[in-house]
């Protein structure tokens, strides 16, 4: 491989005669005397030409500082005609990734990711790194075994969500893995995974039945923890937790449950939200192991998005250009785009069955979150809430459900609102 110890120096501008090859030895030339005019001997190694960004390497001289370099990244950005680069350390030497002109950018199709074979049925590749070898996703791995997806708007959350379920799904039988999902738009993920075979229950869209599926999967996360039972897994799929989180404040210790030790009992959760770094998920996302972070929208959200410092997921570029985040590691990654035909060799059943009669009721779920300052109160059993929900089909007011049930006209009032707000939508239909 030819490398730029100090480089040939620009012998043309790049034109469209050069070959992408070319191109690359061309910038890691430009790379390399950039950094020597500003006093360092670098050896610069082109390393990928990736679908949105060239990827180079430099090689330091022993003892000079890497924020030499990380200083000037504006003026290697310049000589390899971009205005912004990223520069990551990558054991032991430095990364420089540079954006391509939007007009040079390209996808990366599934296919190119495919082509690596996973280690395990668990193992999906997210994308392909800046190096271009694959990133794997494990299941198995405590590192990973929960994944949050965040990033702004159009960063490609729910494509890369809709790949792996898409890999998940292929790579193992319905008795192997099962899903449930939240889907809050009603068309991100129910048009491709709406017929599943995997799906233990329909895709809901309703934050509070989310919410309700989400108690469902505790509950048989502790079956399974006082079972010893880990198959088959059950991968819990959130599309946008922040609508969940705002429903019920029990959605956070549910979250926070699963994530702490869903694993031993083969429960996993996959959820992406656009504010990763906003303070109301904060506690959510702590126990997260993993995160896929795209773009966001400004220097100053980067820490909080990403959990850590000096990340620079501002200089992403949206489209799949993500950051893998774990305790071990920090890797970018670029992710395919899945074209829909693929989805075809999902397996299907006419009638995904349902979990109905285990999701909780609503209003067990409303009285999970006892007012604070309030006495505990009577303790309501099944039957209790089996009878109240019928009470308040029947149209029965706040002070007669208090009265029957003895539970206070607190109480009372909350259970009646959130059966109403849940149950209250179809008469507006
Ligand atoms: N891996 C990818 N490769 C190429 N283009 C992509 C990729 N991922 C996303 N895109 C493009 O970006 C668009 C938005 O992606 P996506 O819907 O996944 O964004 P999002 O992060 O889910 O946004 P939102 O927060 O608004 O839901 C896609 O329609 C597609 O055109
Ligand atoms: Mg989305």
């Amino acid at each position: 491989m030819t490398t730029y110890p100090g480089g040939p120096g620009p012998a043309a501008l790049p034109g469209q005669r050069m070959t992408p090859e070319q191109l690359m030895h061309f910038y890691a030339g430009m790379i390399a005397r950039a950094l020597e005019q500003n006093r360092l001997r670098p050896i610069v190694v082109p390393l990928f030409d990736g679908p949105q960004l060239r990827a180079f390497a430099i090689h330091l001289e022993v003892g000079v500082p890497a924020e030499r370099v990380e200083k000037i990244a504006s003026a290697v950005a310049l000589a390899a005609h971009s205005s912004s680069c990223r520069i990551a350390r990558d054991h032991g030497k430095l990364l420089v990734e540079v954006p391509k002109a939007p007009e040079e950018r390209r996808k990366l199709g599934a296919a190119a990711v495919e082509r690596f074979k996973p280690p395990t049925s668990w193992h999906v590749a997210l994308g392909l790194s800046v190096t271009g070898q694959p990133v794997w996703y494990d299941l198995d791995d405590p590192n990973i075994a929960h994944l949050a997806i965040g990033g702004t708007t159009g960063s490609g959350k729910t494509v890369a969500l809709r790949w792996l379920l898409y890999r998940l799904a292929v790579q193992n039988s319905p008795a192997q893995l099962g899903f449930v999902m939240v889907d809050k738009k009603g068309h991100d993920l129910a048009p491709y995974f709406g017929k599943s075979a995997h799906l233990r229950h329909p895709i809901v869209s309703n934050p509070f039945d989310g919410a309700r599926l989400l108690a469902w999967a505790t509950g048989e996360m502790d079956r399974r923890l006082a079972a010893n039972q880990r198959e088959p897994k059950l991968v819990v799929v959130i599309e946008e937790i922040g609508d969940l989180l705002m429903v019920n404040g029990e959605v956070e210790g549910f979250l926070a449950r699963i994530a702490q030790v869903g694993r031993a009992a083969g429960v996993h959760l996959v959820v992406t939200t656009q504010q990763p770094g906003a303070r109301s998920l904060g506690d959510a996302l702590t126990n997260f192991t993993a995160r896929l972070l795209g773009r966001v929208a400004t220097a100053t959200k980067t820490f909080g998005a990403a959990g850590r410092a000096k990340t620079m997921a501002d200089l992403l570029l949206g489209h799949g250009d993500f950051l893998l985040i774990t305790a071990g590691a920090e890797i970018r990654l670029q992710a395919p785009l899945i074209t829909g035909l693929q989805y075809g060799q999902i397996p299907r059943v006419e009638r995904v069955p349902s979990l109905d009669d285990a999701l909780p009721l609503v209003v067990r779920l409303a009285d999970l979150q006892r007012d604070p300052r309030g006495r505990p109160g009577r303790e309501l059993g099944e039957a209790d809430y089996r009878a109240i929900e019928q009470a308040l089909a029947d149209g029965i007011s706040v002070g007669a459900l208090a009265a029957r049930f003895g539970i206070g006209s607190e109480r009372a009032r909350r259970l009646h609102a959130a059966y109403w707000e849940q149950n209250g939508e179809e008469d507006d239909l």
